[in-house]
């Protein structure tokens, strides 16, 4: 049987100049190298420049991801650009985005589901091209942190980095089974009993402010596992798949110790699981499509190769996208 795939063609990345470690941090705000080492593997953070936003970052990516699939901006359709920081309130980030792409067909919009925001968007993008609604998707995860945390909050400030990840996403003819090239299978969740865990105390309609972001953490990491591990058992009973096929596991970049704990609930070796978190820090919806294009560009990670990518973040959201490289 002949089915529509959405298959990636290409990723790009991008990560802001300026490096901030623990130990810098440390001079600022109480807390440690080992504390936050031992607790999350984060060793340092990019922290975007000043005047630097989120569109710049996503940007940078989006071109290194066309250039990558070897497209041209004239061929993509459609733009999503997940964020929770955007440039503006509005319009979208994706617009700007658009805009610098010299792109005037097609449509551009946000999405936003926090930390689950790439999962959210790319299975968003496959609905599109699946229904017909789209032929090529630039796909954006693109965040700057930096400027809604508390930066004398040692509980949050340490945990966040800023970056973008994208990836061009397109039309190709499967033939309905495991082997087809492209997102297999995708699994999206939310339940918003949750919303108050993980938020920002700020916004348009509530508080005419930005608003600093607020967690508690023990509440979000104690959830977060389960919710992983579901979702991508759905992925599991939707195809007939196991950990046993996968090639790597591209999970979101909050905690080590998370990315651990779901990798050994799910019986994945360590060897197939791809950490980027001790650079990079949480980058939010971009912390996925930085760790793929680091392993895709290091060369890890290969044509049919069957990776499985996870989220989980406020709201609470979170999802899987089974895809084959
Ligand atoms: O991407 C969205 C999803 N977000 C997440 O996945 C984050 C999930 N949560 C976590 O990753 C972890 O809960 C944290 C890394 C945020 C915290 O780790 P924890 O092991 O849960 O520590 P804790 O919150 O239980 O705090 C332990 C102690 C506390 O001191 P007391 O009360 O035991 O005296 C904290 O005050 O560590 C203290 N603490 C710190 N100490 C040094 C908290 N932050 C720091 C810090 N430096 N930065």
């Amino acid at each position: 049987m002949s089915v529509i795939r959405s298959t990636v063609a290409g990723c790009g990345s991008y990560l802001p100049e300026k490096i901030l470690t623990n130990n810098e941090l440390a001079k600022t705000v109480d807390t440690s190298d080992e504390w936050i080492v031992q607790r999350t593997g984060i060793e340092q953070r990019h922290i975007a420049a000043e005047g630097e936003v989120t569109s710049d970052l996503a940007l940078a990516a989006a071109r290194r991801a066309l250039e990558h699939a070897g497209r041209d901006a004239s061929d993509i359709d459609t733009i999503i650009l997940a964020t929770a920081t955007p440039d503006h309130t509005f319009p979208a980030t994706a617009v700007t985005v658009q805009a610098g792409l010299g792109i005037t067909h097609g449509a551009a919009f946000d999405m936003q589901a926090v930390c689950s925001g790439f999962v959210f968007a790319l299975t968003t993008a496959d609905a599109y091209i699946r229904s017909g609604m789209s032929k090529r998707c630039l796909v954006i995860g693109a965040e700057t942190f930096s400027r809604i945390l508390d930066w004398q909050d040692r509980t949050t400030c340490v945990l966040f980095g800023d970056g973008a990840g994208a990836v061009v996403v397109e039309a190709a003819e499967g033939r309905g089974s495991n082997d087809d090239r492209g997102i297999l299978t995708s699994h999206l969740r939310s339940d918003g009993r949750h919303k108050d865990k993980l938020f920002v105390d700020g916004g348009p309609s509530a508080t005419q402010t930005v608003g600093h972001l607020r967690m508690e953490g023990r509440e979000v990491f104690k959830h977060a596992v389960g919710m992983i591990t579901d979702v991508i058992e759905d992925a599991y009973e939707a195809t007939g798949l196991t950990s046993d096929d996968l090639d790597w596991f591209i999970p979101h970049q909050a905690n080590k110790r998370i990315i651990d704990a779901s990798a050994r609930k799910l019986n994945i070796p360590p060897e197939k699981v791809v950490t980027t978190v001790q650079w990079h820090g949480n980058t939010s919806a971009a912390s996925i499509p930085l760790a793929l294009d680091a392993a895709v560009r290091d060369g890890r990670v290969r044509r049919n190769d069957l990776l499985m990518l996870e989220a989980m973040g406020g709201g609470f959201t979170w999802g899987s996208v089974l895809l084959r490289w």
